[in-house]
């Protein structure tokens, strides 16, 4: 489709892959909350509308696209209607992103020690909280949920970062989609045993064959 990769990075029991319950997740996982920090921040994601709602407002340091026939939910959020639409988008911002960087060091080194320096300082500083660092190589945007995003995107995905979890959720109401194992190689793999009241969890990174 485009040299912009796309990525799906998602947490499901073993057995069912249940991936939620009445829009929330289902369970509490800090060590898969940090792996999904590391593999997303500075990067654009992509999200269905009930999962925007579901998180509340725009993820810090990311791009937030939501796919949606609508609006998006939150301000800092842009609704995308289609992942074509979403990849497109991605294209033009990571083009624009050199602009912004010689931008940033324009203005923080020409006003060096003079008063606007604080100005662009701050601007700088907000601008990339919100939206990762002006300096970030885009070359990938992770999808990131939920149940009928992954449905759209996983024939179009290259990459997935799957957590696999010790647990099983007879509520769940929200599940990934069925894939062949097959299709795809596994490149990275990591095992957390259980800590304390946390389900111990595997997690791996495949690529398309
Ligand atoms: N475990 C995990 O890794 C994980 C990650 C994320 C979310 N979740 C869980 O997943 C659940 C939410 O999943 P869900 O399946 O109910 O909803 P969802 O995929 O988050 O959102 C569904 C909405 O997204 C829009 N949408 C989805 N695919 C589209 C497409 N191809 N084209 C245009 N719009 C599209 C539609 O919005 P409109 O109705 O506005 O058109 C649709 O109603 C929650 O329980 C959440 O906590 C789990």
């Amino acid at each position: 489709m485009s040299d912009i990769k796309i990525s799906v990075i998602a947490a499901m029991t073993k057995g069912e892959r249940a991936i939620g319950i009445r829009n929330t997740l289902p369970w509490r996982l800090p060590a898969d909350m940090a792996l999904f920090k590391k593999h997303t921040l500075n990067k654009p994601v992509l999200m269905g509308r009930l999962t925007a709602l579901s998180i509340r407002g725009p993820l810090p340091r990311r791009l937030n696209l939501v796919l949606t026939s609508g609006e998006a939910p939150f301000e800092g959020q842009i609704a995308v209607k289609s992942i074509e639409e979403a990849v497109q988008f991605v294209k033009s911002w990571r083009d624009a992103l050199p602009q912004q960087a010689t931008l940033k060091k324009e203005q923080l080194e020409g006003f060096q020690g003079s008063a606007p320096i604080q100005e662009y300082e701050s601007y700088w500083a907000e601008w990339e909280k919100k939206y990762g660092s002006v300096d970030a190589k885009i070359d990938e945007l992770m999808v990131i949920g939920g149940g009928k995003a992954y449905e759209a995107v996983l024939p179009h995905a290259h990459r997935l970062y799957l957590t696999q979890i010790d647990a099983t959720y007879p509520d769940a109401d929200a599940f990934f989609p069925e894939y062949d194992p097959y299709e795809w190689d596994i490149v990275h793999r990591e095992t957390h045993p259980p800590e304390g009241n946390y389900h111990g969890f595997s997690f791996g990174i495949y690529e398309r064959r």
